[in-house]
Parts: structure tokens; C-alpha cells; sequence
């Protein structure tokens, strides 16, 4: 199989650690809707120690080292994208100045597709913008269609915690296909 024909990995990252989270559950829905010539795995934060740069000078944590291998060896990544404050969760900035550091930064040059989920009705788009700021620092690329905003969440979820909402699982498949067109796209670029 040559490079161009093999599939791509995407991978899921989830902004909230909580076991009943809306934005994890929603990111367990992206394996079902995956567009054929695509694999999916998630990589989780919940060990991730904070960012500290005596820590990272006497060398990676195996978390931040294990973490940083699963960014490294996807070929696109995707981000549930929780609003805390009007912006994007401490968790999820954490994991994102480990994965900002030298050397090889492993998201760098990569495509992403980000939505979120939130429990008012006015969703998660002050956070997502934060999250777009950020994709500049560290040259990431990310999908700008279509906005994927699963909101209010309690309408949105089964009582097994499934999202259920045709509409956003329908955004999702159509965010997928446009991160799998842009993925193809770049990785042709680079081969040729
Ligand atoms: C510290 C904190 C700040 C929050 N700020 C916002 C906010 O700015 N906008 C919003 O829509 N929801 C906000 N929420 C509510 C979240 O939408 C809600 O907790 C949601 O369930 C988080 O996602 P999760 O279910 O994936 O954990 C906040 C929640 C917390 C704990």
C-alpha cells in the first residue's frame, strides 16, 4: 500500500476529565462516523501533570512522552472542545504547552477539526475561538467548517450518555470528511 492509499489516523482528544463528560462521550460518536480510509483512536489527558519546565529539563514524564507519540503518529487530530469561562479548560491548555514544545513538536503542521459541547444553550463558541488562537502558536490547522456546537448537552444525550441528536451527529460526519479532505490534501503536498 503506498502512502497516499494507506489510511489515515485520526486522533480524539477530549478537553474534560469527568467520566460523565458531554464532550468525551461526543468524541466516542466520532468512531462511528468516520469516513471509510479513516482510523481513530482517542489519547487521554487524565495523567498529564501540569506543565513545568524544571519537570520537562530533567526529562519527559512517560505520560507526556506517551501522549506526545500518539499526537506524533497520527496524521490528523480532533478536539472536544468544553467552554470554561468563556475560553477552553485549564486541562486542555495543559496538554496543549506540553504538546507546544521543541523538539518535534508533534502537532505541528497537522490538521485538526474541534467542536464542543456545553450545558447552556449558548454553546461553546467563545471557548472554540480561544482554542483557534491557539492553533496559530502551535501550526496547527484546523477545519473552519463546519461550527459544531452540541448544545444545551442535557437535550442533546440518552440517558446512557449517547449522543442521539441527528443534527450534530450529522455536523460531526460532515466536519470529519472535510478534516479527511484537507489531511489527504496535504499529505499529497508534501509527497509530491
Ligand atoms: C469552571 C467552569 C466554567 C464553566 N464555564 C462555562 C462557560 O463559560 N460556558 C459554558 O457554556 N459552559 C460553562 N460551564 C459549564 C460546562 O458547559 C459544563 O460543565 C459541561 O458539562 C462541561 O463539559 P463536559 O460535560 O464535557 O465536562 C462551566 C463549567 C465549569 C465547571
Amino acid at each position: 500500500m503506498s502512502a497516499s492509499s494507506s489510511p489515515l489516523g485520526l486522533v480524539g482528544v477530549s478537553g474534560s476529565l469527568r467520566a460523565q463528560s458531554y464532550n468525551s462521550a461526543a468524541l466516542r460518536a466520532v468512531a462511528s462516523l468516520l469516513p471509510e480510509g479513516m482510523s481513530f483512536a482517542v489519547a487521554s489527558l487524565v495523567d498529564l501533570p501540569f506543565y513545568n519546565s524544571d519537570v520537562e529539563q530533567r526529562g519527559l514524564p512517560a505520560a507526556v512522552q506517551s501522549f506526545r507519540n500518539e499526537i506524533a503518529s497520527a496524521d490528523a487530530m480532533i478536539f472536544a472542545v468544553p467552554e470554561y469561562n468563556f475560553s477552553i479548560p485549564g486541562v486542555l491548555k495543559n496538554a496543549l504547552e506540553w504538546l507546544s514544545r521543541p523538539p518535534d513538536p508533534p502537532a505541528n503542521g497537522k490538521p485538526c477539526a474541534l467542536f464542543g459541547a456545553s450545558v447552556s444553550p449558548l454553546g461553546t463558541a467563545r471557548g472554540q475561538f480561544h482554542f483557534r488562537h491557539i492553533c496559530v502558536s502551535l501550526n496547527m490547522i484546523p477545519i473552519n467548517t463546519p461550527h459544531v456546537d452540541i448544545a444545551p448537552a442535557k437535550d442533546k444525550f440518552d440517558s446512557e450518555g449517547r449522543l442521539v441528536d441527528q443534527a450534530s451527529l450529522e455536523s460531526i460526519r460532515q466536519l470529519l470528511v472535510h478534516l479527511q479532505n484537507l489531511t489527504m490534501r496535504l499529505r499529497d503536498r508534501s509527497e509530491a
